[in-house]
């Protein structure tokens, strides 16, 4: 139905489930989806059979059917197409539909999200999901990007050992993957610039409103690139995303509630930078009570990101907070050229990235210091023996920026059967 402007006034014969129904003694209004779009059907005592109208008094929530009838317009309704129904043929009955249209409890609800995903709201962050992984494509590859996938197996951790998914791979350890970044630097030797795009999973035992035990990473790494660049190529691509749902999600963002006018802020680029340093004081300044060395948390970045009417980028972290490869500065020893990107409206951080340590030297020095062990990382450590370049890379959490645009206060409703501290069911 989603294609229904080329079909009005057209008799149509469509696949369809009911979500709601209505009726009177001459007319039966039906609520009815087909996976593209919700909309109503309205049978007509009058004008079909007996058993057609009796069919529609008494179908229940969730029952598959064939439908055939006439696409009309329908300026009062939020899809804007009806359809005057002539036949109903039943593919297949529902009985007892657990979720019906009065309210339910969030864990009620997750625990049957192999169901809610045919809800309205859910299914309008999916397809605005959907239209953000194709943005996401198209972007890059228009940008001259190879994408190179990074495995899942690995037996090295880029992100720090805390929060590593154990596994065995044989007879030896093995872990999840945290991030692909290690594999796209080796990429971007091999291609220039390059990116990944798949699941990666953190065993943090956070029970937040933005952590995920499983979610989906886009990590782009760019050979001969410095970090100033590297943020150019950030807020394009996040504008980027914000404008495709803007022009192609118009009406997932009417259901979803999403202020259109707020949205259209963050197409526009460039994005604020402040340092840490400066974020430090800004925060002693307002309250805060902390001191320089410490990482923010939530209330930290959104009280920064508050401060700005767009995504703001916080730049060159302390050494001590951050993993093992960022490139240190060049004049500090204390801090590394690395980038977080807060999204407004208390979202949080959206992209991590920096430039990377290019000295052979130094990182192996790191890797030790980290606790790490370096033969672990000698195919890493390669990259900085044979025509080692600058290079910069980030990492954009899919279903982190996909909430904050989509507006949604939770990241479990930005994934369609979310992995939380205590939930791997459905
Ligand atoms: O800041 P992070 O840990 O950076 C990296 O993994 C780098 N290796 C990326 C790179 O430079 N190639 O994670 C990057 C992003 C975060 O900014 C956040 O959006 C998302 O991944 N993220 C999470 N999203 C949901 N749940 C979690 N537990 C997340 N942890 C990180
Ligand atoms: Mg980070």
């Amino acid at each position: 139905m989603i294609d229904a402007p080329k079909y009005v006034n057209e008799k149509v014969k469509i696949g369809v489930w009911l979500t709601n129904k209505r009726s009177s003694g001459k007319i039966a209004f039906l609520q009815l989806r087909d996976g593209t779009a919700y909309f109503q059907g309205v049978v007509v005592k009058n004008n079909v059979s007996a058993e057609t109208f009796e069919l529609a008094k008494e179908v229940k929530q969730e029952t598959s059917m064939w439908i055939t009838g006439i696409v009309h317009e329908d300026s009062r309704s939020h899809f804007g197409y009806e359809i005057e129904v002539e036949t109903i043929e039943v593919v297949s009955e529902s009985h007892d539909y657990p979720i019906t249209p009065k309210e339910h409890g969030i864990d009620f609800l997750m625990d049957h999200r192999h169901l809610w995903l045919r809800s309205s709201r859910p299914h309008a962050v999916m397809r605005i999901r959907n239209e953000v992984i194709k943005a996401t494509y198209d972007f890059f590859i228009d940008e001259g990007f190879i994408k190179i996938d990074a495995p899942i197996l690995t037996g090295s951790a880029p992100e720090g050992t805390t929060d590593l998914f154990h596994t065995t791979y044989f007879d030896r350890d093995a872990y999840l993957s945290q991030s692909g970044q290690l594999y796209e630097e080796a990429g971007a030797e091999a291609f220039g610039k390059v990116f990944s795009f798949g699941p990666t999973f953190r065993a943090e035992k956070s029970k937040t409103r933005r952590h995920l035990i499983e979610f989906w990473m886009i990590e782009p790494e760019m050979a001969f690139m410095h970090q100033e660049e590297s943020l150019d190529i950030q807020e394009r691509y996040i504008a980027y995303l914000v404008q495709r749902v803007l022009d192609n999600c118009s009406m997932e963002l009417k259901t979803l509630g999403r202020d259109v006018e707020t949205l259209k802020k963050y197409t526009i680029v460039p994005y604020p930078r402040i340092s840490y340093d400066e974020a430090i004081e800004l925060l002693k300044k307002n309250g805060f009570k902390l001191d320089w060395g410490v990482d923010f948390g939530s209330p930290e970045e959104t009280f920064l990101a508050d401060q700005f009417d767009q995504p703001v980028f916080v730049l060159n972290y302390p050494k001590a907070i951050k993993p093992f490869y960022m490139k240190p500065h060049p004049t500090r020893d204390d801090v590394v050229i690395c980038a977080d990107l807060l999204a407004p409206e208390g979202y949080g951080e959206i992209i991590g990235g920096s430039e990377r340590a290019v000295d052979y030297d130094y990182l192996y020095e790191q890797i030790v210091k980290a606790g790490l062990d370096p033969k672990e990382y000698s195919w890493y450590l390669d990259l900085r023996k044979y025509g080692s370049v600058p290079h910069s890379g980030f990492g954009l959490g899919l279903e982190r920026a996909l909430t904050w645009i989509t507006g949604e206060d939770h990241v479990r409703e930005a994934i369609p059967f979310p992995r939380l501290l205590n939930r791997i069911y459905p």
